[in-house]
């Protein structure tokens, strides 16, 4: 990590020290984010409090308030959940006197109430968004911010409607190492975008979703009813209530959960309204008892030209079965380099321009190597944030919490959302039905659909 001596505004700063890199013989750049710069909470004062509740308080969401109560004047006053234990964790973490419920109405109703933010499983995210606008609150709702497509036009008009604040979770699309790649190539550092691809490595029971059932899981301490909402009517499962992402009725599949950062980050970094054709194959490999969602994916997206970029395709791929493991990723490939993109860091490779046709030339026409060509050789930088820079879930919230306060508009709003969750949940449709999406990413709309 390197430190640059003073700073006064947001940098990429000159080569510096750093060993891997220096072994890689690449260069090293730092990345930081300073008071003034979008995503930076300024300080404020008394009469700005905003009051939160929590819908929906397990890992996510507990995630989620931790980081919004470290932004100055946030406070939380409720929390809503389904299975009594993260209730009794709630009082834990935030004090007995907040207020706790299993019906987020309840919640809803309280004038005490500004904002919510929403971390329940993927079906209940479209109802709750638009009953909490519609309640007039600001809205903060994890990813993806639909589970069916076709359900983003009811939370799109609802943020119309109310004039509300809303914003989806898709942290990632904050952080430095998005805006750095944004800038990037913006500046023509890759050359031409041709093409873009993601992927997830994971090998364990916990990254395959096989999350602990709490011993004391029962009718009485979880309100399975309420849970199921418009899923289909069965009798109390605490494995699909704690596992929920392994069924089709609540979750969205390995790319509701993973594809969709890629998509917001992609589509930030491009200014991308998204993919015109979606198509996805894979299988459930490995994770067989009783999931019905698969847990290897992979997806191609064909991405037309617009005015913003120019035609790429992009391949996203998620293996839950994979033994090779750490080799999560988002390249972007150019006609001149290639970066790969996390939220922390971004390393690019550069190739000198070059004339495709000479390696024919040279072969036919016995041509001297002309002088230069050997600064064809690749270089490497890699910029890498700052130590103390507070990361992109803290500056996706403190945007959340600027917008509130009339600052600027939130970067991922209920359209942003939309077009970043549709390709994701396409993917599910093509897997299912076994056949390729077509999809109007400026409608938001399937053609024809
Ligand atoms: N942005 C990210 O990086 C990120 C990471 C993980 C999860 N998520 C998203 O966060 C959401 C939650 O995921 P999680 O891993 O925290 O799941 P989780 O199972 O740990 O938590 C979900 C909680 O919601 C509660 N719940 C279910 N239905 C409810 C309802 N109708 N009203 C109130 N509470 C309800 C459950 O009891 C549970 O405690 C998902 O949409 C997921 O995609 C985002």
């Amino acid at each position: 990590m390197i430190r640059p001596s003073r700073q006064t505004r947001r940098a990429f700063l000159g080569s510096v020290t750093g060993a891997a890199a220096i072994a890689a013989g690449a260069h090293v750049r730092a990345m930081s984010r300073s008071e003034g710069e979008p995503g930076f909470q300024a300080r404020k004062g008394a009469n700005d409090r905003i009051q939160i509740a929590l819908i929906g308080a397990g890992g996510m969401g507990v995630e989620d308030t931790k980081t919004a109560l470290t932004i100055d004047g946030v406070k939380l006053v409720a929390a809503c959940d389904l299975y009594d234990g993260r209730l009794e964790s709630a009082r834990k973490l935030w004090g007995s006197e907040i207020f706790t419920s299993r019906d987020y109405r309840e919640v809803l109703a309280r004038k005490d109430v500004d904002a919510v933010v929403i971390g329940t499983p993927d079906h209940w995210h479209q109802r709750i968004s638009v009953d909490a606008m519609d309640a007039g609150k600001a809205a903060y709702c994890e990813k993806p911010m639909v589970q069916q497509l076709g359900e983003g036009d009811a939370v799109i008009a609802a943020q119309r409607r109310n004039k509300a604040v809303f914003e989806v979770g898709s942290q990632g699309m904050s952080s430095l190492g998005n805006e750095k790649a944004r800038e990037l190539l913006a500046s023509g550092a890759i050359g031409v975008l041709n093409y873009a691809e993601g992927f997830w490595a994971r090998n364990s029971p916990v990254g395959a979703w096989q999350y602990a059932v709490p011993l004391d899981a029962s009718e009485q301490t979880v309100d399975f009813d309420r849970f199921l909402g418009s899923a289909p009517k069965r009798p109390f499962d605490p494995i699909r209530f704690f596992r929920w992402r392994n069924y089709r009725d609540y979750g969205t599949g390995v790319s509701g959960d993973l594809f969709v950062h890629l998509f917001s980050s992609l589509h930030f970094i491009t200014n991308s309204l998204g993919p015109t054709a979606i198509i996805a194959s894979g299988g459930l490999r490995y994770w067989k008892a009783g999931r019905d969602a698969p847990d290897v994916m992979r997806g191609m997206f064909e991405y037309p030209e617009t005015p913003e970029h120019p035609p790429f395709n992009l391949s996203l791929r998620v293996n839950f079965v994979d033994g090779t493991s750490g080799s999560t990723y988002l390249r972007l490939v150019g006609s001149e380099g290639a970066m790969d993109v996390t939220w922390d860091d971004v390393t690019l490779r550069q190739n000198r321009k070059w004339d495709p046709t000479r390696a024919v030339q040279k072969e036919f026409r016995h041509d001297p190597e002309p002088a230069g060509r050997k600064e064809m050789l690749a270089s490497t930088t890699v910029f890498k944030v700052e130590q103390g820079y507070k990361g992109a879930h803290f500056d996706h919230l403190g945007n959340f919490f600027s917008a509130i306060r009339g600052g600027k508009p939130v970067v991922e709003d209920a359209v942003f959302g939309y077009r970043a969750a549709a390709p994701a949940l396409a993917c599910n449709q093509s897997y299912y039905e076994k056949h390729a999406v077509r999809w109007d990413p400026v409608n938001m709309k399937v053609p024809n659909g």
